[in-house]
């Protein structure tokens, strides 16, 4: 049997595709292995949003030369966003490379090993660019639903991905994102619904909704108009899904239907991922992300109060094109109020082919954002620490996901799988909790009552169902 080795960076776009990629693969008779010298076909599914997560990728291919030299017949795949976005600059950076696949046309991998394993020559597949066609032939390029699966691929057997929408018309001006996604498109409704039942039947409890910003979820067809909140109470309708969440949210499409939806069907996770970019009017304007800092305000303060106890969690990009000291402060004051459970805090990297590369020059210093992706970050995590010892003494829902890392890391070393273990899951709010339990807990909902915890976790113990004598009743 030929045996696949496929490492995924990115977003959780990626790692569906390459749930999708690995289920074509297996039709095709692959066997998955965690050791890249073994395998016959290695495959990096690739990130385009920061420099570093392509340099990463050129790194590693540089280390499988030699394995290539030893071994002609191993094919060597670059797929996803760095191959619609480098094209043939893989070819030449890594000359040894076999094959460059865009991510609309990931369903085309195992035809084009085939070719390199029968011609020997290096394929690249990629979807048409912004502006070489008519937005019917571009978003056509990009399409590429595919509802074969690898269940093995999944976060877990009873979690998934599941998705609603591809591309991104935002065109944020630092952003990569619509020019290798290609335009915004939202799935058919019934497409979305048959998916999420399949998987219920395959035993999945939870499903993930993804799109760059879901929330601009539509679908048109004759008079009628499917939005996000729609969509969401159709499938809290599909039996055997307990649990929904979704990501990425855009500030701007934050309406009140959706907090609704959020706040009123129970199985709707009680988290909301929201990129607010920055706290600064001059940079957001800049970012032309379309909204003002006091618009995304307004929007948080909604969803506080609608929808009780919500988590919410932002992402913030420090040191953009023009960002002065007053900015950054204007940013740490809305992480400062907004209370988010988390925020993820990345310095900006100019990215060859956005707006903002082309006009807007990269020049606060590398030192400088540094210094203030710590600050923020330390911030946060003061304000997440707080965050989470809010639940000292309460119990909370927890959807079992499996052994935790360091629990994993030291069955690895022992080789051995013991029934009481250290698990981790999540709440409905998304919250990370780490308890002492049962492997036959793993996939279901328990409650926990947390006595610990710290910016990232918390910590807790099963709590078991005490039965009052007077209830017992015997015969
Ligand atoms: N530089 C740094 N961060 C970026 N992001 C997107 N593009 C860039 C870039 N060029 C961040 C944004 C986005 C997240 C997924 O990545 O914060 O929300
Ligand atoms: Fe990129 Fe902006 Fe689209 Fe998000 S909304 S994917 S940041 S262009």
């Amino acid at each position: 049997m030929p045996k696949l080795y496929i490492e995924t960076v990115g977003c959780q776009m990626n790692v569906l595709d390459s749930e999708l990629v690995v289920a074509a693969l297996r039709k095709e008779g692959y066997e998955l292995t965690s050791d890249s010298a073994a395998a016959d076909t290695v495959i990096f599914n690739t990130c385009s949003v920061r420099e570093h997560a392509e340099e990463k990728i050129y790194s590693a291919l540089g280390r499988l030369k030699n394995a290539k030299q030893q071994n002609p017949d191993k094919v060597i795949g670059v797929i996803g966003c760095m191959a619609q976005n480098h094209q043939r600059t893989v070819f030449e950076r890594a000359p040894y490379v076999d094959l460059v696949v865009g991510p609309g046309q990931l369903h085309q991998v195992p035809e084009l090993i085939r070719k390199v394993q029968t011609t020997g020559d290096q394929q690249l597949e990629v979807s048409l660019g912004r502006k070489e066609g008519s937005r019917t032939e571009i978003a056509r390029s990009h399409e590429s639903f595919d509802p074969l699966r690898d269940p093995t691929m999944r976060p877990t057997p009873f979690q998934a991905y599941v998705r609603i929408q591809i591309g991104c018309d935002k065109f944020c001006t630092y952003c990569i994102v619509p020019s290798v996604r290609g335009p915004e498109q939202s799935r058919h409704p019934e497409d979305i619904l048959a998916e999420a039942r399949q998987l219920a039947g395959e035993g999945c409890k939870e499903i993930t909704l993804l799109g760059q910003t879901v929330n601009s979820y539509k679908y048109n067809e004759g008079e009628q108009t499917t939005r996000f909140s729609d969509l969401i109470y159709s499938l809290h309708d599909v039996d055997g899904i307990d649990r929904i969440k979704f990501v990425t949210n855009y500030p701007k499409d934050m309406t009140d239907d959706l907090l609704e939806a959020v706040r009123d069907l129970p199985k709707c996770s009680k988290y909301l991922h929201v990129p607010a970019q920055s706290g600064s009017d001059a940079q957001l304007k800049a970012m032309r992300r379309g909204y003002t800092v006091g618009e995304y305000r307004e929007m948080l303060a909604r969803t506080y109060e609608m929808i009780p106890r919500v988590a919410v969690t932002s992402d913030f990009i420090v040191g953009f094109s023009g960002e002065t000291d007053e900015d950054f402060q204007m940013s740490m004051d809305l992480v400062r109020e907004s209370r988010f459970k988390n925020s993820f805090i990345f310095k900006y990297s100019e990215r060859p082919g956005t707006k903002g590369a082309q006009h807007l020059p990269d020049d606060v210093p590398d030192a400088v954002k540094r210094a203030r992706n710590n600050e923020m970050l330390q911030l946060q995590n003061e304000i997440s620490e707080a965050d989470n010892q809010r639940f000292l003494g309460e119990a909370v829902q927890v959807l079992v996901e499996g052994p935790s890392k360091a629990a994993a890391k030291k069955e690895a070393e022992l080789g051995a799988v013991p029934l009481q273990t250290q698990l981790t899951g999540r709440t409905m709010c998304d919250r990370i909790v780490v308890f002492d339990g049962n492997r036959r807990q793993i996939g279901e909902t328990i409650d926990i009552a947390i006595y610990d915890a710290n910016a990232h976790t918390l910590f807790g113990t099963v709590v078991t169902q005490h039965v009052q004598p007077e209830l017992v009743t015997l015969g």
